[in-house]
């Protein structure tokens, strides 16, 4: 197996753990596992007596019920436990498509639901969309991607880099191109739960078609990377069971703590979805003012879903290079580049330390 390099954990590995401040995080405040263990009386005697054997391969019966009761329609049985997503995505595109099929991915995305796609050996083909198009969808250019030999389409909502949602009419008619087509629909759902108006929350793929496909992670709207758990949830069996098969060549199960400590989160998530919101809410209107006193340099689509945005860059220059000077003065912003969109910076807006972070950008900033 082939891959690119994955840019975005490059870029991170390079300069996360060095710079004062994160301004560019895709996931939202974390907890301490004392915070987590304080939901339940008895949590950490539990977790104390827990064994550190093998777990089950499709994830421990205690996590799959708290994931399923995530959605509407599925059953525990019905839920495969990863570590994290990123191995999920890893698992169903190597289990779905070989040289000779094709795969459709929503861009720009998160790299590695790219190319890992890449790496099977398929055809991939981008649904690209812009911001001079305000990053809305094309249902037209994306009837005519999907081919018949087309096995997968990739879409995540709520988005990453952007923040943005589609909206209830495309995404049906999303999910309706899928099931007319014969193709598996593969939604990236990482960022569910945390819409700023949960009016606007799209229902789960895998509640809306047989063979549809829900990602989830406890890393993004819940704040739980270190965890690293993920999951699919879909009502294919047959689907199941391979990733399953190949599973066993991959991890074989997750981490035992790792999967009694998300359970525990994931039976809690209205609290810990209460204060990430809280927390995205307030640095959304501290974004605002940062956007509208620096309008010269900045515009974007401001962000309805998730704890990150992706405006344009106006006037200072390359963006690569200014990113670089930002983290050497002590903050860290996500250049465009890693997701092909040169002009453009991501921001993270679900950390506390967000006001903190603001004002070193805000006296780093060079003159426009
Ligand atoms: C859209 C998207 N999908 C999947 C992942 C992977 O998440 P995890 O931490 O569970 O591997 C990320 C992480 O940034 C993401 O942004």
């Amino acid at each position: 197996m082939k891959v690119a390099p994955f840019r975005i954990e490059k870029y991170y590995e390079r300069y996360e753990f060095t710079t004062g401040y994160m301004l560019s995080s895709s996931d939202c405040e974390s907890r301490t596992i004392r915070e987590l263990l304080s939901f339940e009386p008895d949590a950490s005697d539990r977790l104390l007596e827990l064994r550190c054997g093998y777990t089950e391969p499709p994830g421990s019966l205690e996590l799959r019920e708290a994931i399923a009761a995530i959605y509407d329609t599925i059953h525990a049985d019905e839920v495969v436990v990863t570590s994290c997503a990123e191995e999920a995505i890893f698992l169903l595109y190597h289990v779905l498509l070989g040289p000779g099929d094709q795969a459709v991915v929503e861009t720009p995305c998160y790299e590695s639901a790219l190319q890992l796609a890449r790496s099977t050996g398929a055809e991939v083909r981008e649904w690209r969309r812009s911001y001079e198009g305000r990053w809305t969808h094309d249902l037209g250019s994306l009837g005519r991607l999907v081919q018949p030999g087309t096995r997968v389409l990739y879409v995540n909502q709520p988005h990453n880099p952007t923040g943005t949602l589609m909206d209830r009419a495309t995404y049906d008619a999303v999910v309706e191109l899928a099931q007319d087509r014969g193709v598996t629909l593969f939604c990236d759902e990482v960022y569910r739960e945390l819409e700023h108006d949960p009016n606007d929350r799209l229902p789960a793929a895998c509640d809306r078609d047989e063979r549809a496909v829900s990602l989830g992670s406890v890393s993004k709207s819940y704040g739980l990377p270190g965890l690293r758990t993920g999951w699919i949830a879909t009502h294919d069996d047959k689907l199941r069971r391979a990733v399953i098969d190949l599973k066993h060549y991959t991890t074989i199960c997750a981490s035992a703590p790792s999967e009694q400590l998300s359970a525990l989160a994931l039976r809690h998530r209205g609290e810990l979805l209460a204060r990430n919101s809280a927390i995205v809410r307030r640095n959304l209107g501290l974004l605002d003012g940062f956007f509208s006193r620096h309008a010269e340099a900045f515009e974007w689509v401001r962000p309805v879903a998730s704890p990150i945005g992706f405006p344009r860059v106006h006037g200072l220059g390359d963006v690569d290079r200014l990113c670089e000077r930002l983290a050497e003065a002590g903050v860290l912003l996500l250049p465009g580049s890693v997701y092909d969109e040169p002009g453009h910076v991501r921001f993270g807006f679900g950390r506390a330390n967000l006001p903190e972070a603001l004002a070193v950008l805000e006296g780093a900033l060079p003159p426009c």
